[in-house]
């Protein structure tokens, strides 16, 4: 099959603070795992992100902090971009707007337009603030939005209703700098006459969902753009952070943020061309028509992404050679909620990336969003959801089927893949099964839903732990040791199809399972097959997924609304020398042992403790046979209360150090020390 060419934007963060669940789950995550799935197919695909550096929302947090924008920007650039880093987000460039690349490209397309009379220069009266002596665009300004009342609306804009109206008609508005009322000012911008696209926009969004199925959501927010016709929009603003507009008449003004934004992808596209000593290589995927592009955003972006941009990028092809092309398809996602409630920085209502990883596993996060993405409609992330997820799905249908297999190769099987012999119709089942999965989760993948990917990748975990159950391995390595041989082989196998297809939602796992597999991914198409020849040696398995204990789930329940400044480890709980002198620890000479009967673990032992004999019944029977232990020395706690197992009373216990592997060594004690000396 022909490689296809893809080109992949992820919407452009504001440096100014830290990305949070609730971006990853609306454009980061289902980007990522679309790009890896086409990397696993072998297609030719970049994957293009960057911190979006410009604009109101960076100036205001350094105006709050008193700090230059710069420093603003340089901190949240290399938080969020080491928090995509973390959380396994596989950008090919991870760029930013503040680059001299960007500001060319973004100058370039503005004289362009300018030179051609797109623009059109028109006065009008915009907010100002006496007291500071500045305009005050974009969220600089609060006030009652016109038309539904909502008290959070912008200078011109309402983000809750979508309206767009003339400044003069909010309602109380109040300066973000001063608390003042702002006056009316009368400036002037440049104007891009977004109306003069209307037609050939609708046209755009027709075609592209008729071929490439648009999201529903996403078409709706077109559809009332459209219906409120679009009008001249100002790609100018009055401020001093952002690229300057490079022309004389246009001096002390920068480009709006979102007009040079959107031209990020271009020019992170061209930085990573100098990166891989390709300088053309972004034409590539900007100007030939045979790419495919993919915009991922959340809902808020859809206007600039739906309308702005593509208005923009056919406005440069009306009188340029070389035609950008426009995204094949923008799946927007909704938003996802934290608790009920919307993520809210300044009342510490949700949870950003870096907290999060500091405290739970990059893979647990993206599998229980993933399972929980907000593709149609708001979702919400919980605690509790978040602990079951990972405990009853990750650990306890993916972990224990891979960690059952594995540990019962080891055990019968010397860790090698054992031969296959005749099919019956169980194995044959689970092998459809995975012959067929690479290309129906494909199809999910491809339509942009992930939920339902993740799903049939679950779906082969679950019916391979049901298998196995339903096999029996146990009793057949005793009875029919062919009929074993052939249900562990198939169960390796499957781990390896899992390994490969939950590549794109856990890739840090899958990773892990193919160390242990001493494997390497094949590729999608061919992940269902039979990969693990027979007698192919295994590496030892180790623990994939750790449960998370209820206590810690409750404490980031009651840690919401608050300050997150509690310390990611759970901090050492130190006790008192008096407390330290109650545990008595005591050497002890083992005088006896013996296995006790029907149990496999326990041993019964008599020591002597010096003032004494005492049973102990210790839980060491696999380690140790009981011969080897007579006449040892130990350590052992000589004041616990006593306790039954099974039926006989244990009178202490005996300390012993286990390593990672599981296996236990005792503390050697020397002859000469006498028994009962208490250690302190
Ligand atoms: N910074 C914007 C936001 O966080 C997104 C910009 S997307 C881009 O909402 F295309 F303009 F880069
Ligand atoms: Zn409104």
């Amino acid at each position: 099959m022909k490689k296809e060419k893809i080109l992949v934007t992820a919407a452009l963060p504001y440096a100014n603070g830290r990305i949070h669940l609730g971006h990853i789950a609306g454009a980061y995550l289902p980007a990522d795992i679309f790009v890896r799935y086409h990397r696993s197919k072998g297609n030719d695909i970049v994957f293009i992100c960057g911190s979006d550096e410009h604009g109101v929302p960076i100036t205001i947090t350094a105006d709050k902090e008193g700090v230059t924008p710069k420093v603003i920007i340089d901190r949240f650039h290399n938080d969020n971009k080491s928090a995509f880093e973390r959380l396994g987000m596989s950008f090919d460039i991870y760029s930013r707007t503040s680059i001299p690349e960007h500001h060319e490209t973004a100058k370039e397309f503005f004289l362009n337009f300018y030179e051609r009379g797109i623009l059109k220069e028109k006065k009008s009266s915009q907010f100002f603030d006496e007291k500071a002596n500045m305009f005050l665009p974009d969220r600089y300004v609060e006030g009652t939005c016109p038309k539904c009342g909502n008290e959070g609306a912008r200078s011109d804009e309402c983000e809750n209703c979508g309206a767009l109206y003339d400044p003069s008609e909010l309602k109380s508005p109040i300066s973000k700098i001063s608390g003042n009322k702002p006056i009316l000012k009368e400036t002037s911008h440049w104007y891009f006459p977004l109306g003069d696209y209307q037609d050939r926009l609708q046209q755009y969004v027709k075609e592209h969902d008729e071929k490439f199925d648009w999201k529903e959501n996403v078409l709706q927010y077109c559809k009332g753009w459209f219906h409120d016709g679009l009008t001249d929009r100002a790609v100018t603003r009055d401020l001093d952070w952002g690229i300057p507009v490079p022309t004389d008449d246009g001096k002390g003004k920068v480009l709006y943020v979102w007009f040079e934004a959107v031209l990020g992808y271009v020019s992170a596209t061209k930085v990573l061309s100098e990166q891989r000593n390709q300088p053309d290589l972004w034409k590539e995927y900007w100007q030939e028509e045979d790419t495919r592009y993919i915009a991922f955003i959340g809902k808020d972006n859809v206007v600039f992404h739906c309308i702005v941009f593509p208005s923009m990028l056919m406005a440069w092809n009306d009188a340029n050679k070389k035609h950008y092309i426009l995204p094949e398809n923008v799946p927007a996602n909704e938003f996802l909620n934290f608790e009920g409630k919307k993520f809210s920085k300044s009342r510490n209502w949700g949870i950003d990336v870096i907290d999060f990883l500091d405290r739970f596993p990059a893979d647990s996060l993206r599998y229980a969003l993933t399972s929980n993405l907000p593709e149609d409609r708001d979702s919400d992330f919980k605690w509790n959801e978040f602990q079951a997820r990972n405990n009853n799905e990750l650990a306890d249908i993916l972990g224990n089927f891979i960690n059952r297999t594995l540990t019962f190769v080891f055990k019968h099987f010397e860790g090698k893949v054992p031969p296959l012999y005749e099919l019956s119709d169980a194995d044959n089942e689970l092998l459809n099964l995975l012959e067929k999965s690479p290309s129906l989760i494909g199809s999910y993948i491809e339509k942009y839903e992930m939920k339902k990917a993740l799903l049939e990748m679950m779906n082969i975990a679950r019916e391979a732990n049901k298998y196995f159950d339903k096999s029996e391995p146990w009793k057949s390595v005793k009875t029919d040791k062919e009929r074993c041989a052939t249900t562990l082989n198939i169960c390796l196998q499957t781990i390896f199809t899992v390994s490969e297809l939950f590549t794109p939602i856990i890739p840090f796992t899958s990773e892990k399972i193919f160390q242990i597999l001493n494997a390497k991914p094949v590729s999608w198409d061919n992940a269902g097959k039979i990969n693990l020849q027979e007698g192919h040696e295994l590496n030892k398995p180790e623990i994939l997924f750790r449960k998370i204990e209820d206590e810690v789930i409750q404490k980031m329940v009651q840690g919401l609304g608050q300050p997150l400044d509690m310390p990611a480890a759970e901090p050492e709980e130190l006790i008192s020398f008096d407390e330290f002198l109650k545990v008595k620890l005591v050497t002890a000479r083992i005088l006896e042992a013996q296995k006790v009967p029907k149990s496999d673990k326990l041993l019964q032992l008599k020591v002597d403790t010096g003032n004494g004999v005492r049973q102990i019944i210790a839980g060491i029977g696999k380690h140790f046979a009981p011969e080897s232990l007579i006449g040892k020395q130990v350590l052992v706690v000589g004041n616990l209360k006593p306790a039954k197992l099974m039926g006989l009373e244990s009178q202490g216990m005996i300390l012993a150090l286990e390593d990672e592997n599981g296996a236990l060594s005792l503390l050697d004690i020397k002859e000469t020390i006498k028994p009962g000396t208490r250690a302190k």
